[in-house]
């Protein structure tokens, strides 16, 4: 079930779309009756909730979406759920799960020398984004211990790869230099991110719904730290190779520093010991096997590209860059 505003896509699924265990209901978590109608019809053994406004930059030109999405309608998923658990047997009740997909940005900002958030951290969310999602892991966890409704939380670090809405860093860089439009760096570039294989995320889950323990938080993490600027001179470095004889290489003449995002976290990392240890999770991908796989990824789609670069995605990247200006002195040469 997908609500398919802008960063939907039913072509992202038509590798599955004839599997016999899938079918498709266009609803919005927010409709409980829709949602009522789905479980009554499917009686599903688990419920994944990855339905989430997710992008900062936005949050932080609109937050109302963010809390209506990812607070309101984590809670009227919530009740629906609850509702149904009801319904069910008590095997089928034990074996229900109700797995929430989260982010480390409800943990907020380390210093360059904190050690990494673990599942102990306290929630510090700083900006509309995080805070909504922190809002709604706090649900998720109440009605666990108010309801026993047995759900898990996973609290992921940055993904990326294949399918990702070029509105986030790694696709952006990559459509832009392939465009030859200025790659902008927010800020000094000296952010830091720990990088996650898409892939890699899919089975952590897999795993969480299989063995993960209701009640519980797990994180999940790449241990791949870089900061902004690492990551953009890889994906160029990564493009001159593939694309030597583009008008744009090299193709970090490409790179521009702009006005930095206000309230800007400076680092996230996430320790996944409890994953690694407990369920035995390890990422497969190393940051350059995956970055590797991920430009490959958008050279092979160009397509794909052109047609979620639709008017409403021009209109986005009107309103959150033309503002932002060009720090001329400080263009690549830092
Ligand atoms: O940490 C997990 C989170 O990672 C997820 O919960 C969010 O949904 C996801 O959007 C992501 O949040 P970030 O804010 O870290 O991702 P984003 O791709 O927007 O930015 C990554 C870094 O790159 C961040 O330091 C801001 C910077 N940036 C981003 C854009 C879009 C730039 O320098 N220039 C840009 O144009």
């Amino acid at each position: 079930m997908d609500c398919l505003t802008y960063a939907g896509n039913l072509r992202n699924l038509t590798a599955v779309a004839d599997k016999p265990g899938y079918t498709f209901t266009r609803a919005n978590i927010c409709d409980r009756a829709a949602l009522d109608a789905l479980l009554d019809e499917h009686r599903p053994r688990a419920i994944l909730h990855f339905a989430a406004e997710s992008h900062v930059d936005r949050s932080i030109l609109g937050p109302e979406a963010f809390i209506e999405t990812n607070i309101r309608g984590t809670f009227v998923l919530l009740e629906a759920a609850r509702a149904y658990w009801k319904t069910l047997n008590s095997a089928e009740q034990q074996a229900f799960r109700f797995l929430h997909v989260s982010t480390d940005e409800v943990y907020g900002s380390l210093e360059p020398n904190d050690p990494p958030f673990c599942e102990e951290t306290p929630y510090a969310p700083n900006s509309p984004y995080s805070a909504s999602k922190a809002a709604s892991d706090h649900l998720v966890r109440a009605y666990f211990h108010t309801y026993g409704l047995p759900t898990i939380i996973t609290n992921c670090s940055n993904n990326y790869g294949p399918y990702h809405f070029p509105e986030k860093l790694i696709p952006l860089m990559i459509t832009h230099a392939l465009e030859g439009k200025p790659l902008p760096i927010y800020g000094d570039g000296m952010n830091v991110r720990d990088w996650l294989y898409v892939g890699d995320h899919c089975r952590a889950l897999r795993l969480v719904l299989e063995r993960g323990r209701p009640g519980e938080t797990y994180n999940v993490g790449g241990r791949n730290e870089r900061s902004n600027k690492e990551v953009v001179a890889a994906l160029c470095a990564i493009l001159d190779e593939l694309r030597p004889d583009s008008p744009h290489a090299p193709h970090r003449q490409l790179i521009r520093y702009v006005k930095d995002r206000p309230g800007h976290d400076r680092r996230y990392a996430i320790d996944a010991t409890k994953l690694e240890q407990e369920l035995g999770w390890r990422a497969q991908e190393t940051f350059e096997t995956g970055l590797r796989k991920t430009v490959q990824w958008y050279l092979d789609n160009a397509e794909w590209v052109r047609e979620v670069q639709s008017g409403s995605y021009r209109d986005w990247m009107d309103q959150n860059y033309t503002t932002r200006g060009e720090m001329a002195a400080q263009e690549h040469t830092r």
